[in-house]
């Protein structure tokens, strides 16, 4: 099964406006160089609108960090998925660790927030990934187990067609410690074996499953070498254009 590989970059709480859509340009100049892989771009909600704009037309992705359950209401603070729509928004990153972790978002929360996406046409990048305490209690693949099951509950089959799956161990999030392709591939793998017991063998193929954690222009490589890891979600690196663009074009 070929799956396209998918390079994002997850801008978090980085880059005003200016800075953003200049930075947007630069990736949808890289976007445009490599039509073989996907190439998308998640900044701040309030640079979304502009860079939706000034990229148009160009093959970048540009999806949200983060969505609401509902698509309107009183919930103060979230943004919807008609509200992402409007603007041309596809995509949208759902249970990140900062989210989990800083922010108390729960496996039935990122539940929701899935089928608000999934309900609402956007196309949702599920995060998952254990603590250092979880890895070295040895609890890696149950609390992975749990994050999936969890995260996934009430999604069919076909709708996995329009899920990503990322694994992001928080260990290696921001700390420069990536995991090595080996940790990274025993997760994968793993994760793929997971959701052919969910879903579908063949569904299960085709998901596509990124790699997220201190992802820089010297371990991508090697990285998407592995039979399993399909892209590479990016943080600090991906606030760089030179740094990023390598990235995307990952050999
Ligand atoms: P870093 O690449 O900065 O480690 O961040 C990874 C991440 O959280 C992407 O969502």
């Amino acid at each position: 099964m070929e799956r396209r590989p998918f390079i994002a970059g997850n801008w978090k709480m980085y880059l005003t406006l200016g800075e953003a859509v200049q930075l947007a340009q630069a990736v949808a100049a890289t976007s445009a160089a490599c039509m073989d892989r996907d190439v998308m771009v998640a900044p701040s909600f309030t640079s979304l609108a502009a860079i939706c704009a000034a990229t148009q037309g160009s093959n970048l992705l540009v999806g949200a960090q983060n969505i609401a359950w509902e698509s309107e209401g009183a919930f103060t603070g979230e943004i919807s998925a008609p509200m992402l729509k409007d603007l041309g928004v596809e995509w949208a990153i759902v249970g990140h660790s900062e989210r989990r972790h800083i922010f108390g978002e729960n496996n039935a929360m990122v539940n929701r927030r899935l089928h608000g996406a999934l309900n609402g046409s956007i196309q949702p990048i599920l995060c998952v990934g254990e603590t250092l305490a979880d890895r070295e209690a040895g609890n890696t693949f149950t609390v992975l187990e749990n994050q999936v099951r969890e995260g996934l509950a009430a999604v069919t089959g076909q709708q996995m067609a329009r899920v990503t799956l990322a694994y992001e161990p928080v260990w290696a999030i921001g700390t420069g410690k990536t995991a090595s392709k080996e940790q990274a591939q025993e997760v994968h793998a793993f994760l793929r074996q997971l959701l052919a017991n969910l879903y579908e063998k063949n569904i299960a193929e085709a998901v596509r499953i990124l790699y997220g954690g201190s992802v820089k222009p010297d371990n991508i490589d090697d990285l998407m070498a592995q039979p399993d890891i399909d892209g590479a979600l990016v943080g600090g690196a991906a606030l760089k254009a030179e740094s990023f663009d390598r990235i995307a074009r990952f050999t």
